[in-house]
C-alpha cells in the first residue's frame, strides 16, 4: 500500500471535520482517513478525557484491552499529564508502555487541547518499530487542532 501525502491527508480531514454533523462523526471519519492513508498506521484510536480516566472511543485496528486509561499510566497517560507529544520509537524500551499487541514496535500519543485543558487525545501504534517522524507529529498535532475545535463546539 502507498501512503497518501501528508499534505493532502490533512486536506481530506479538515473537509471531513467540517463536513460531520457531530465530534463522534468527526472523530471516526479522521480515525478512518488516518488508518487508510498511512500504511505504517496499524491502530489508530481516540481517547477522551473523562475525569481522571481517558476513554477509548473511535479506532482502528485490534481491540484494545486498555479502554480505560488513568492519567497516572502507560504512554497515553504521560502524553495527557504532561500535555505534549511523546513518540516511542522502541515501545519494549519504555517501561511506562501499556501493551495493545504483541506486534506494536513503536506509538505516537498526541494530545487534544483547547487552550491549557486537555480534551482527549490521538493514539497512533505502529507494527514498524521507529515509525513516526517529525512530519506524523505535525500532521498529527494539526489533527488534534481540527479535532478539539470540534470537540468545544458541543
Ligand atoms: N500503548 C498505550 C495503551 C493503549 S493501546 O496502545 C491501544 C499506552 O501505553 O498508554
Amino acid at each position: 500500500m502507498t501512503d497518501v501525502d501528508r499534505g493532502g491527508l490533512l486536506t481530506s480531514i479538515r473537509s471531513a471535520v467540517a463536513a460531520a454533523p457531530n465530534p463522534d462523526a468527526a472523530m471516526t471519519q479522521t480515525v478512518r482517513l488516518l488508518k487508510d492513508g498511512i500504511a505504517a498506521y496499524t491502530w489508530v484510536g481516540i481517547y477522551l478525557l473523562d475525569g481522571d480516566e481517558l476513554v477509548l472511543g473511535p479506532f482502528l485496528g485490534k481491540p484494545s484491552p486498555h479502554t480505560r486509561i488513568p492519567l497516572g499510566s502507560g504512554i497515553c497517560g504521560a502524553a495527557a499529564s504532561e500535555r505534549a507529544t511523546i513518540v516511542v520509537d522502541d515501545v519494549n524500551a519504555d517501561p511506562r508502555y501499556l501493551a495493545c499487541s504483541l506486534e506494536t514496535r513503536s506509538e505516537i500519543v498526541v494530545p487534544i487541547m483547547e487552550g491549557d485543558e486537555v480534551l482527549g487525545e490521538i493514539d497512533i501504534d505502529s507494527d514498524r518499530p521507529a515509525a513516526f517522524g517529525a512530519a506524523d507529529t505535525r500532521l498529527l498535532e494539526q489533527v488534534a487542532a481540527l479535532l478539539a475545535e470540534s470537540l468545544s463546539e458541543e
